[in-house]
């Protein structure tokens, strides 16, 4: 099966209530890894690289890996979706790589790191929208800035994150300023901003409304019922996978992430992406440390990498049975980019998310 626009992924979740764990990925390890939990359980899959994740792996490695994993899971709708994109070069070049998705954060500067005006926002979001969906790819937008409730900090991820102190204005996104945005930009998902930061150190505690707003979801769905939304930041920093990497001569501190129960919440109001990276580091990370202390003598890579596979590829099958995606990667029929570009042209494809289905 050919690579697919997000929109489509995204409009069949929502056409059939479910949502997508998108995961992070730099490594042939972490797509085989992905790509071989997806198999086991029918998922489509959203693999996603950030522009440091770019840089690391360079855009030649990731284009071939994603097209070899094309070509070794037919069954399998994938969508390439460049994360946090910084302006219209980092999308562009990511769209000429092969990318059939853009994240463009017009919520902080090209810097990635100072909080924008939204008139700034709109304009650099909308530019990019025009550009992606000529060529019939997708683009993500985000409104209010990424950071904790708690603290009022944001949490550099990969480069990426408001510095200085947020207002609690800017860590929630607006349901009104969000319909504005949505019709403004003709963005396909909205990345909205409800207290999770990215990273594993979210809550200090297990979080409440006060702190992870999936209220605020609620409201931006019952003014946009057709626009899908997307919650960064959805790392649920399992205690068992922070249990491992302790025990194996780690320090990761008591820490909460985003619970599931809660990200199922958003998934019924609107909620169709998840961004998931912190989790997936963690589950490698433990099992490397579990061989190194385990097998001092070890010197093979393979034998770091093949239990850190199973472990990441284990993550990915609960969350795509926990988000309802499983069973859905044979329900949908690939629609070329040339033919999304069309309906782009042509207004068929609403910017509140008008359902269609390939
Ligand atoms: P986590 O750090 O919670 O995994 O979030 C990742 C993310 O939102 C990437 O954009």
């Amino acid at each position: 099966m050919a690579l697919i626009s997000l929109r489509q992924l995204l409009d069949h979740a929502a056409e059939h209530g479910y949502g997508l764990p998108a995961f992070n990925v730099n490594s042939m390890e972490q797509i085989l890894s992905v790509m071989e939990a997806a198999r086991k359980v029918d998922a489509p899959v959203i693999l996603q690289a950030s522009r440091s994740a770019r840089s690391y792996a360079t855009d030649a490695m990731l284009r071939h890996m994603v097209q070899a994993a094309v070509e070794l899971y037919p069954g399998i709708p994938i969508v390439l979706h460049h994360d946090h994109g910084n302006g219209v070069e980092s999308c562009r070049s990511a769209m000429e790589n092969g990318f059939t998705s853009v994240m463009m954060d017009g919520s902080l500067e090209e810097d990635g790191k100072t909080p924008t005006a939204y008139a700034y926002n709109v304009r650099i979001t909308a530019k990019v929208a025009e550009l992606a969906h000529t060529a019939g790819a997708s683009v993500e937008g985000e409104l209010g800035c990424l950071g904790s409730l708690e603290t009022g900090f944001g949490e550099a991820e990969d480069g990426h994150g408001a510095e200085g102190k947020l207002t609690h204005e800017q860590l929630l996104t607006d349901p009104e300023q969000a319909r504005d945005f949505v019709l403004a930009t003709k963005v396909d998902a909205l990345a909205v901003a409800i207290g999770a930061s990215h990273g594993a150190y979210k809550f200090t505690r297990p979080p409440t409304s006060e702190v992870l707003a999936i209220h605020v979801v609620k409201a931006i769905h019952a003014l946009l019922p057709n626009t899908h939304l997307v919650m960064h930041g959805s790392s649920t920093v399992p205690e068992e996978l922070r249990d491992i990497i302790n025990a194996f001569g780690g320090d990761m501190p008591p820490t909460w992430g985003v619970p599931v129960a809660e990200i199922q919440e958003g998934i019924k109001h609107g909620v169709r992406k998840v961004n998931i990276d912190t989790d997936g580091r963690m589950a490698i990370t433990g099992q490397f440390r579990k061989v190194a202390m385990e097998k001092p003598g070890e010197f093979d890579p393979r034998a770091f990498m093949k239990p850190a596979r199973a472990a990441l590829e284990a993550l990915c099958v609960q969350r795509y049975e926990e988000f309802g995606a499983a069973g859905m990667a044979s329900r949908i029929r690939p629609i070329p980019l040339s033919e999304m570009a069309a309906r782009y042209a042509s207004g068929t494809l609403d910017p509140q998310g008008t359902v269609v289905t390939g």
